[in-house]
């Protein structure tokens, strides 16, 4: 069985040796190329040549396991009976030659290898700014015959730039990552070669954020996870800003407020310009993470908030997060009375986006848990309160599947017969006071009455003893 497998191999020697095998490889300076010499070996003394079959031997290698090295030392070696370069260098580009002789026989075979010089480059290099222009070349130095066919595939594995093996584009963070220049040859894979990309930019952020009253919050704004606080200063960042424009009542946006400014110099901090306690950024804006907290949300609150990154050349990099706020109204109050009619709003201080619904939980025991159907309207109407619908009353906000945000308003229901009592009491200690002011009033009257009659009865020549007119 093994003589068989042994001579099939050194038929299949033959006939490469008379095909006169070739082989191309394509190599970036740096990579280890291995060339590779399955299926001819076993019985035979393997000598590697570089340049034609008279230059000198650079290596060599028996089935006895005796193997040499004549030149370029520290970079051959073998692997099997496959030669490995390693950290190509310019003056190792060229062709290779192994011959194969047999042990037994006379056959000599003679495999060829040519290794061509791979370029990869990047113009300009990284990192880039959004919406700079880059070019991405890949190139091979082959005489016009033996150039591949090369292709590029983007960070998302997507082909591009089919064209002599150039891209050129206009900078997004969907660039980001490594690029990989493929290199074909009819039609097979034969090599590839990377090369990384970075753009400098602000994670994407939903332009629209939603909130409850009195709760806490963080406006969402950070640097991408694979920008490193270096390659930002490496663009010259001069500033950042928290910019405000608040939503007035009437619903539009009047003008804009700075809130806090970033100093860039160490230490890098924010500096607070505005006297809202309640606002304050998360803190080491070098770890790249850029929100501002809000504490104890308030309607006024509403609006535009502006992040903004102020590079050199006055580049900037902003996102605008719309805030919306969202509070529970309840008229005429939330104290209210048995048998009294109330409505609800769940407001966010402006018509609801067509795609957010309203979704509302009473409180367990409320006569409204027939609100059974998925389309709830943002004003509910009780046109008579009960007993059970004191409690806590949610709204919560959804899109799709997501909760966006909810609201809570707690009603406080009185029974009629506790206002009636209340009324009671209170009339009650009305009449009390009322008959001791009378009362104070008839006696202080007929106090002086009878300060009078003394009077008239002391006009006598002999007075009285006091208490005399005590008749
Ligand atoms: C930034 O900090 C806020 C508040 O601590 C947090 O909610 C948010 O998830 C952080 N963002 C990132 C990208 O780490």
């Amino acid at each position: 069985m093994m003589k068989l497998i042994q001579s099939v191999f050194i038929l299949i020697a033959v006939l490469m040796s008379t095909a006169g095998a070739e082989e191309v490889i394509y190599a970036q300076v740096g990579e280890t190329v291995t060339l590779k010499t399955t299926g001819i070996m076993q019985n035979s003394y393997i000598y590697w040549h570089f340049g034609n079959e008279n230059a000198p031997e650079i290596a060599w290698i028996n089935r006895f396991g005796g193997k040499g090295f004549n030149q370029w030392k520290d970079q051959l070696s073998f692997s099997d009976y496959s030669l490995k370069i390693s950290n190509i260098q310019q003056h190792n580009f060229g062709t290779f030659l192994c011959i194969v002789k047999s042990g037994s026989s006379d056959t000599k075979t003679i495999i060829t290898y040519t290794i061509f010089k791979l370029n990869v480059s990047s113009d300009p290099d990284s990192p880039l700014m959004p919406d700079e222009s880059l070019t991405l070349t890949c190139d091979v130095e082959a005489p016009r015959v033996q150039k591949p066919q090369i292709y590029w595939l983007d960070p998302q594995g997507t082909k591009a730039g089919i064209k002599g093996g150039k891209v050129t584009l206009s900078a997004t963070s969907q660039d980001n990552g490594q690029w990989t220049c493929v290199v074909t040859n009819n039609g097979k894979q034969n090599s590839t070669a990377q090369i990384s990309v970075t753009v400098v930019d602000l994670s994407p952020t939903p332009s629209v954020q939603y909130t409850s009253k009195s709760s806490s919050f963080a406006i969402p704004c950070s640097i991408h996870p694979h920008v490193t606080w270096k390659q930002i200063k490496e663009k010259d960042l001069q500033a950042a800003y928290w910019n405000f424009s608040p939503k007035s009542s009437s619903g539009h946006i009047s003008g804009e407020q700075m809130l806090f400014a970033l100093s860039v110099e160490n230490p890098v901090e924010w500096k607070k310009l505005d006297q809202d306690k309640r606002l304050r950024p998360v803190p080491n804006p070098d770890k790249g993470n850029l929100s501002l907290i809000i504490n104890d949300v308030q309607t006024k609150d509403r609006g535009n908030y502006i992040c903004e990154l102020v590079f050199d050349n006055s580049v900037t990099l902003s996102r605008s997060i719309k805030v919306d706020v969202l509070e529970i109204i309840s008229s005429p109050g939330t104290e209210l009375i048995l048998g009294q009619r109330v409505s609800l709003t769940c407001s966010i201080g402006r018509a609801l986006p067509s795609d957010v619904k309203v979704k509302w939980v009473p409180p367990t025991e409320s006569s409204l848990q027939a609100l059974k159907s998925d389309h709830h309207p943002a004003n509910l109407t009780i046109l008579e309160v009960g007993k059970g619908d004191g409690g806590k009353w949610r709204c919560e906000l959804w899109r799709n599947d997501i909760r966006l945000t909810s609201a809570v308003i707690t009603l406080k229901i009185e029974s009629t017969l506790r206002v009636w009592m209340l009324v009671t009491v209170c009339g009650a200690t009305v009449i009390v006071i009322l008959i001791c002011v009378l009362v104070l009033i008839l006696y202080r009257r007929r106090q002086r009455k009878m300060r009078h009659i003394s009077y008239r009865l002391c006009q006598c020549k002999n007075p009285k003893p006091k208490g005399f007119y005590r008749t």
